[in-house]
């Protein structure tokens, strides 16, 4: 499929908002990678693909992660907000036929990171905190970060969410917490 068959495919499935957001995530990404030497057109698949399943149904996204063999850690089980992008990783590779590992690893671990985390799937991370469409308050210091360091806008982002979830005493993904840390030792360690 061509990028603009794959776009389509978002549109179908999203919802007007969502698929507008998408294409910012799709754009930031490849500036995103452009400037920190990722493949732009790797960033922008994955930007236009990454919440393809934030629309669907809880009960389709688990048959979707069931029939493909998708295995739920404890944390993912029970935090549905994580279920899109594994369901839509699935999804993309099995259903829309993407080929590419990258892509697709990028799209099952943007919301909640992971740990050892390539420079794809720390672009798209990244862009879909701070894409154009993007508003809440902090974004333009998130926007900042990310102009000097893809790993200073995650441990902002990551921090950010994780005050969120502790406020509201929602579970936190381990997986996160991962992210976070390797981040902070990159940091630490300074450029490889
Ligand atoms: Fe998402
Ligand atoms: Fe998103």
């Amino acid at each position: 499929m061509t990028y603009e068959e794959y776009e389509q495919e978002a549109k179908r499935r999203l919802t007007e908002k969502r698929f507008v957001h998408s294409q910012c995530v799709a754009a930031c990404g490849a500036a995103l990678a452009e400037k920190y030497g990722a493949d732009p057109e790797k960033a922008r698949l994955a930007g236009i693909l990454h919440d393809i399943m934030k629309d669907t149904g809880e009960e389709e996204q688990l048959k979707i992660m069931e029939q493909f063999g998708i295995m739920l850690s404890q944390a993912q089980r029970h935090n549905p907000k994580l279920w899109h992008a594994l369901s839509g990783a699935a999804y993309v590779e099995y259903v829309l036929g993407v080929g590419d590992r990258e892509v697709v690893e990028a799209i099952a671990c943007h919301t909640g990171g992971k740990s050892g985390m390539g420079l794809l799937d720390k672009v798209l991370f990244v862009a879909d905190y701070i894409s154009a469409d993007r508003d809440y308050p902090g974004v333009e210091r998130m926007r900042e970060l990310a102009k000097s360091s893809l790993e200073e806008a995650m441990v902002e982002g990551i921090a950010f969410t994780v005050a969120e979830k502790t406020g509201e005493r929602q579970t936190l993904d381990p997986q996160s917490i991962c992210a976070y840390n390797e981040a902070l030792w990159a940091l630490e360690d300074g450029p490889a």
